[in-house]
């Protein structure tokens, strides 16, 4: 049996983890769930964005299933990603509708832990600076990740990307890190881009793309951008791992603008579910989950509006479920 913090939060975000848990019963997998809370309107209730409860659930579970927060978004999902030390944020960007966007299939492996994301903001008389931590140890351990990760699953080519020219110390630090840990891999390609470029060649040359790693801010944008590729924002799940801890949530947010609807796309909560399944050793039922979820996008009949049908999110997962 596996215990799971299961943490819905806002919007869309209660929606799609209530549509994936379906997904999850309807496997021969014994689950223990616990609900916690975390968000917008935790905040408004309680106070706190992240009780302290919640925090301690997350970090005891197994794994940590997770929909969305809104605009506490910085004090839920990146303090929990801090807290859990889960050093490694993995985006699979991949087409599912290969006809309709070709094969897209890349990996952008983003660091977790540091860069502008500490959140080390304060005012000055002029306005405010915002400090940005890049260290040595975090640029080598995720470069080591994601080449272990390129190895692991046959990929031939690591792409590492930052702003070098302009961000000599840190994002230079960052670009030696991976080129003297790229010095244990010579079986695989690697080069580097800068973040501006590479947002161009994401449009110009996807296939070229096979693993991107990169830090915190750079991933964020780049896998949204990844999601535009492929479909949107519905399609793209993500698994945040460390030594001790694994947390799973789609790249989206809350999403207020189609939010108690009904028509969000649970695709990414449900990835990210075959995400975690793998994380706890469970691969069978995340290839069969993956495949069915693939079937069903493909034949296009039972799915949400923004995959060119009209289902409901909870009535896409109850067909995936029936099938599985
Ligand atoms: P968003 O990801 O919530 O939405 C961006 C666009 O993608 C919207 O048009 C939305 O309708 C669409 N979209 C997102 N998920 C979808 C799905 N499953 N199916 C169909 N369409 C989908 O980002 P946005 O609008 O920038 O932020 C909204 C709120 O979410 C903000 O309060 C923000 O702070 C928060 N946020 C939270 C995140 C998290 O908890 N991990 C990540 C990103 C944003
Ligand atoms: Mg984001």
């Amino acid at each position: 049996m596996y215990n799971i913090a299961v943490i819905p939060g806002d919007g869309i975000g209660k929606e799609v983890v209530k549509a994936t848990i379906t997904v999850l019963d309807s496997l021969d997998i014994d689950f223990n769930y616990t609900y916690a809370e975390a968000g917008d309107e935790c905040k408004e209730k309680t106070g706190e964005a992240l009780p302290n409860d919640t925090l301690e659930l997350a970090k005891k579970s197994d794994a940590v299933l997770f929909g969305a927060a809104g605009e506490t978004a910085a004090d839920v999902i990146v303090r929990l990603r801090r807290e859990l030390n889960t050093f490694v944020n993995l985006r699979p960007v991949k087409s599912l509708q290969p006809d309709k966007y070709g094969n897209i299939d890349f990996m952008i492996v983003r660091e977790n832990t540091e860069d502008l994301y500490i959140g080390d903001e304060y005012e000055t008389e002029e306005g405010a600076i915002a400090r940005k931590k890049i260290t040595r140890f975090a640029s080598e351990r995720i470069s080591d990740y994601a080449f272990k990760y390129a190895k692991d699953t046959g990929r031939k080519k690591v792409t590492a990307v930052h702003k070098a020219n302009v961000l000599k110390l840190s994002d230079g630090l960052f670009r030696d890190s991976f080129y003297k840990i790229a010095e244990k891999y010579p079986e695989i390609e690697t080069n580097d881009f800068y973040v501006d470029a590479t947002a161009m060649y994401l449009i110009t040359n996807p296939l070229d793309f096979e693993v991107i790693v990169t830090t915190n801010l750079y991933g964020d944008i780049l896998s949204d951008e990844g999601a535009g590729l492929v479909g949107g924002l519905g399609m793209i799940p993500s698994a945040n791992i460390g030594d001790d801890n694994g947390l799973f949530e789609p790249v989206h947010g809350s999403a207020p603008d189609i939010a108690g609807q009904g028509i969000a796309d649970p695709a990414a909560t449900i990835l990210s579910a075959c995400m975690m399944l793998d994380y706890l050793g469970e691969s069978e039922s995340a290839r069969k989950v993956e495949k069915v979820l693939i079937d069903v996008i493909q034949e296009g009949k039972e799915v949400t509006p923004d995959l060119g049908g009209n289902a409901s999110t909870q009535e896409m997962a109850e067909y995936i479920a029936s099938k599985i």
